[in-house]
């Protein structure tokens, strides 16, 4: 048996016992005749002590290891004299009496501590050093949990987990595709999945009524803190439901876990915000409720042949900031910079402040008088002490633009505390959006997603007012999951590829086998997946879900550990009849 105990386990009540700890060395200190190490597990750290007078041989080998050194060693639970109240084992000591040195290890790159002096790249390429670190270790303790957590509450309600292929041919709708040659099919292509979306509704034809799977998916996008090109979904799917179904059964999930994990209550239904509210209040599809700060729309408000910047816009809206008046002219050209950024696009931001005094302060005074402004104050319900913060030009553009302003002043007013959770599904999104390179519509969230049927007569005549039976579950800013009630019946599927431009061959040939399928006899079907990583950051307060995956990538896509991805070698390369257009180095 190399160990009787773990590193994190003794307690006073162990004190006399004689124990064997196995562990790697956290921190060696030398004091004269002493030496004292800490030695550290998966459970913990315990002090081990070495005097020399009482083993002068022990105590020398002992001055010899180095941090990260795997050691067993062998003694006697001693009380501390002085305490450290910091960790768990800190009332006990081991005297050891039995060293075997396990292993040595060179000195590491960066210190193995929660606080380490360690940037992202090294530790990136030494990951399996990182991940000694508790701070992240944690993080995948809490993942494993969370998984745990979803296959006991999805087994309770009769879900049965499912593996689909990672090898499957490409459907170039979504993100870009990873691809794989075959070696065995001369110039052809595997794509790796996006998501098991068709798979999964080929198991509901296959009559399995509830799946799921913690899945791995694919996709070659630009990333953020939020995306990783290989992630994984809490994937489910289900039989003979409708919405309201599914939102139910899933918010218990996510309850469920808010509960386990967080010890916290939702009693009441979560908020179901249509995707138009969440636009027309917060302009965003992915709303953080945690603050006010909703919009108030100022075009029809706003007098005419003052401004041309106004006249012009479609849409003006605005935002109240509470007791931002002080705003100085820095911190206001702060914002008007950020606004400007290329990814947010806004032109440019008018500012209203209402002072102190009850008069405004506007970067517009020379186009509006006090009333004008006033009028403003009075929609975004402003009082004396608020900073209204106003933008304009194209609705949804503008919306947008306006979303992100709203959540910059949530950060600057310290809105968006981490220990406060505020869930919603968002529903009722549009079917299509409008793609104006390719001026043709997409699914806004697959092409399998079915339009509310009160408004199917619309996708002959206005697709682009069509809303699909689909929802998304948000959580502080973040969407955690999101999914649908399927078209399950032929014709409808064929209007709808109609309006997506696909012809019936394009159809048949991207998706003919889910078409086929579906020739015998589909049932009414739905689903969802909620982003497992996504879900585990927002319990651990991360800033980036690469904090909670093992071995993430890197902005650039890179694992830079095993330094992928990387060049194959010419013979390779023609094992799989694959010549390089710019052959590397
Ligand atoms: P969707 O594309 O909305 O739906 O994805 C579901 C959830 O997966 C997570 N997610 C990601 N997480 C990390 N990195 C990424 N690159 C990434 N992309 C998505 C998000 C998202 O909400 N098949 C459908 C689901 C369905 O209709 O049932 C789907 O994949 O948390």
């Amino acid at each position: 048996m190399y160990r009787t105990h773990t590193c994190g386990e003794l307690r006073i009540s162990d004190v006399n016992k004689s124990v064997t700890l196995c562990g790697w060395v956290q921190r060696i200190r030398k004091m004269g005749g002493m030496t004292f190490v800490d030695l550290r597990d998966r459970y913990g750290i315990t002090q081990l002590v070495f005097n020399q007078s009482a083993d002068a041989g022990l105590f020398e080998t002992a001055n010899k290891i180095g941090r990260e050194w795997v050691l067993q060693a062998a003694g006697t639970v001693m009380a501390r004299s002085n305490a450290n109240n910091n960790i768990q084992t800190g009332n006990i000591e081991l005297i050891v009496d039995k060293l075997t040195i396990l292993n040595n290890s060179e000195v590491p790159p960066f210190t193995i501590e929660d606080e380490t002096d360690g940037g992202d790249d090294i530790r990136m390429k030494y990951r399996y050093l990182d991940l000694r670190r508790p701070i992240v270790r944690r993080n995948l303790e809490l993942r494993h949990r969370i998984v745990m957590l979803c296959r006991q509450y999805l087994d309770k309600q009769n879900f049965i987990e499912v593996e689909t292929p990672i090898l499957i041919g490409s459907t170039p709708e979504g993100a870009r595709d990873f691809v794989v040659p075959s070696r065995m099919n001369p110039n052809e292509f595997y794509a790796l999945p996006q998501s098991p979306q068709l798979f999964k509704q080929l198991l509901m034809v296959a009559g399995f009524d509830r799946y799921f799977q913690i899945a791995k998916c694919f996709r070659d996008e630009d990333l953020r803190a939020d995306r990783q090109p290989e992630f994984t979904q809490i994937d489910c799917e289900m039989s003979f439901i409708e919405q309201e179904d599914i939102l139910e059964l899933f918010e218990g999930l996510i309850k469920y876990l808010f509960k386990e994990i967080k010890g916290i209550d939702f009693n009441d239904q979560l908020i179901r915000m249509p995707w138009s509210e969440a636009m027309k209040y917060y302009g965003s599809d992915k709303p953080d409720i945690r603050f006010d700060m909703k919009f108030s729309e100022l075009k029809d408000i706003t007098e005419t042949g003052k401004f041309t910047v106004f006249d012009s816009a479609s849409y003006i809206g605005g935002i109240c900031a509470t007791g931002c008046a002080t705003y100085t002219r820095k911190q206001l050209d702060e914002l008007t910079d950020y606004v400007k950024r290329p990814q947010i696009g806004a032109k440019g931001m008018v500012y209203v402040r209402y002072e102190a005094d009850g008069t405004f302060k506007s970067s517009v005074d020379k186009f509006y008088g006090q009333d004008q402004l006033k009028t403003w104050a009075i929609a975004l319900n402003a009082k004396p002490g608020d900073l209204i913060l106003i933008l304009s030009g194209e609705k949804l553009k503008t919306q947008k633009a306006l979303g992100e302003l709203r959540l910059e002043m949530g950060n600057r007013l310290g809105l968006r505390k981490k220990e406060v959770f505020a869930p919603l599904w968002v529903i009722d999104f549009p079917m299509f959006e409008w793609d104006e390179e390719l001026e043709r519509f997409f699914a806004m969230h697959h092409p399998f997603t079915s339009p509310k049927p009160e408004d199917i007569p619309l996708l002959e005549t206005d697709p682009g007012l069509v809303r699909a039976n689909a929802y998304d579950m948000v959580v502080n800013g973040v969407e955690l999951g999101g999914g649908s009630i399927r078209i399950h019946d032929k014709q409808l599927q064929a209007k709808a590829f109609d309006v997506m431009g696909f012809t019936p061959e394009r159809a048949e040939s991207q998706f003919g086998f889910l078409m086929n399928a579906f020739k015998f006899g589909a049932p009414p079907h739905g689903g969802l997946a909620f982003g497992l990583d996504r879900v585990v950051s927002m319990f651990a307060g991360l800033d980036s879900i690469r904090d909670c995956i093992a071995f993430p990538k890197n902005n650039s896509g890179r694992d830079v550990m095993c330094d992928a991805p990387a060049a194959l070698e010419p013979a390779q390369l023609e094992e799989l009849f694959i010549e390089l257009k710019k052959p590397g180095k």
